[in-house]
């Protein structure tokens, strides 16, 4: 075995260790470890994004600006969290979470399961508004859109449970009222009446817009008429009933949920009218908008060490196309890898892994190291050279061809390789017929199919999901600048 083989691998536990993170514990960026992510993300009631990073990248850096402006804009209306993927407690979190390059950044959704929200990359731009955009995009509306039709029988749904009825000219329900919906979820029910529904708005004796109304038990109902801010309104609907606990079970003190309004100083913005200034302009801190990410060392392709695996992935009459590096033979046990073999490796990792990240299809690389028995069978079969040099090869046992990657000047640099890994997924480039013998017959009806042998995406159970995640009855879209 070639102690190289793992070197790829290695370099992802050798990062640099930096424990300091990059947000200071005044930051409005709440810091999770994977215990509060649980406590204070999954099991929110609230929309989050988590930024996924390492001080050490400097897009992260560069973000951080950005990030912490769209923090405070989204105060009281969403979570905004980072974690630091360099922490050691963090590393293996950040590996689960499917995280592949710095500063990854996802939003996570409350699904009808508690504690297990939609989880979903945000690809948009990198710049204050953007980030803020996208998430206000995502938090649920669970406020009911009301007519004077149906009005009177909504207030007779869950009867002892006080109501807030929002009268407004607006057809679409701002970031701030759902928001607070959802602080008072399960405690008020919200309803959004427009004032072209007369009866309703006489009923209620409304006569300025907007109007929050709440009506409680017997009494009168009772009009608010303050500043349109979450935390003068959270007092006003909390003489009917308190708003949720907030989410955090953590011993620490320090990260509050951004999105409970009764701790946050008072000096922070809280309403959404006044942010929508500070989110409008692009300032030149932003234009560099681009989504770039610092990738982290791609990890090694997978080694297929006994005939039998080999077999089953790339020789079966139903296999598909591999690619193989046929790993040359070592004069000596834990010799090194000579560089072409090294850079065939690491070549298809990377090629590997920026497909991996864009969530297109490759299809497998595997490494064949000497050791295992077939790879002479395979060098002998296909006319390469006996054992000294590596041999990049791709075939495909069910259309019967193969092709070897021609290095000329020995050059398995990313560049060549990746073209002619391009060429196959294109068709192109000539091919030879799979000398007899080499697919396996008799058993192939058991073997797995390769592509159900490819690991499941990291998301992919998350993104199921999908389908089960509350629906916002809102078909306009929302809107985050006025209540
Ligand atoms: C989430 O909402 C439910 C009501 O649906 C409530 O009982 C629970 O306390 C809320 N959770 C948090 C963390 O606020």
């Amino acid at each position: 075995m070639y102690s190289s083989l793992l070197l790829v691998t290695s370099l992802l536990a050798a990062l640099p260790v930096n424990a300091d993170g990059l947000y200071t514990k005044n930051s409005p960026v709440l810091q999770l470890n994977p215990k509060t992510y649980n406590s204070l993300i999954a099991k929110s009631n609230h929309t989050s994004i988590v930024e996924f990073y390492a001080p050490w990248c400097g897009h992260c850096q560069n973000l951080k600006p950005a990030y912490e402006k769209a923090a405070k804009n989204l105060d009281g209306l969403a979570n905004v969290a980072a974690i630091n993927c360099d922490d050691d407690e963090n590393k293996a979190f950040c590996g689960q979470m499917g995280v592949q390059g710095f500063p990854t950044l996802k939003i996570m959704t409350p699904s009808k399961k508690p504690g297990k929200p939609r989880v979903e990359d945000y690809q948009g731009a990198r710049s204050a508004k953007g980030i803020v955009d996208a998430v206000v995009d995502h938090i649920p509306n669970h406020v009911k859109r009301a007519t004077d039709k149906d009005l009177d029988k909504w207030l007779g749904q869950n009867e002892d449970r006080p109501k807030a009825i929002l009268f407004t000219e607006k057809g679409t329900t701002s970031a701030l009222i759902r928001a607070l919906a959802i602080d008072f979820l399960g405690a008020i029910d919200f309803a959004q009446v427009r004032n072209k529904e007369s009866a309703s708005v006489k009923k209620f004796e409304v006569t300025s817009l907007p109007a929050l109304v709440l009506v409680a038990g017997d009494a009168e109902p009772k009009i608010y008429q303050g500043d349109l801010k979450k935390k003068p309104i959270t007092e006003f609907l909390s003489q009917a009933a308190a708003p949720n606990a907030p989410a955090s079970s953590d011993s620490k003190p320090k990260p509050k949920p951004k999105a409970k309004s009764k701790s946050k100083p008072a000096t922070k913005p809280t309403s959404v009218a006044d942010d929508a200034d500070d989110v409008e302009p692009t300032t030149a801190e932003e234009a560099d908008t681009k989504p770039v990410q610092t990738p982290i060392p791609a990890p090694a392709i997978p080694a297929l060490s006994t005939p039998e695996s080999l077999e089953a992935a790339c020789l079966t009459p139903k296999s598909g196309t591999c690619v193989l590096a046929i790993l040359p033979e070592a004069s000596e046990p834990d010799e090194a890898l000579p560089a072409p073999a090294t850079a065939a490796l690491a070549s298809l990792a990377e090629i590997g892994h920026k497909h991996a990240q864009r969530g297109s299809h490759l299809f497998p690389l595997y490494a064949i190291p000497a050791s295992n028995p077939i790879s002479h069978i395979l060098r002998t079969a296909l006319g390469l050279a006996k054992g000294s040099a590596v041999e990049v090869i791709a075939l495909n046992a069910r259309r019967d061809w193969w092709r070897r990657f021609g290095a000329a000047d020995e050059d398995f640099g990313a560049v060549a390789v990746e073209s002619w890994v391009d060429g196959i997924r294109l068709g192109e480039g000539a091919k030879e017929k799979l000398p007899d013998g080499l697919v396996s017959g008799a058993e192939a009806e058991a073997e797995p199919e390769v592509e159900a042998e490819t690991a499941p995406e990291p998301e992919a159970e998350a993104e199921a999901e999908v389908e089960e995640q509350v629906e916002p009855e809102a078909e306009e879209k929302p809107e985050h600048d006025e209540l």
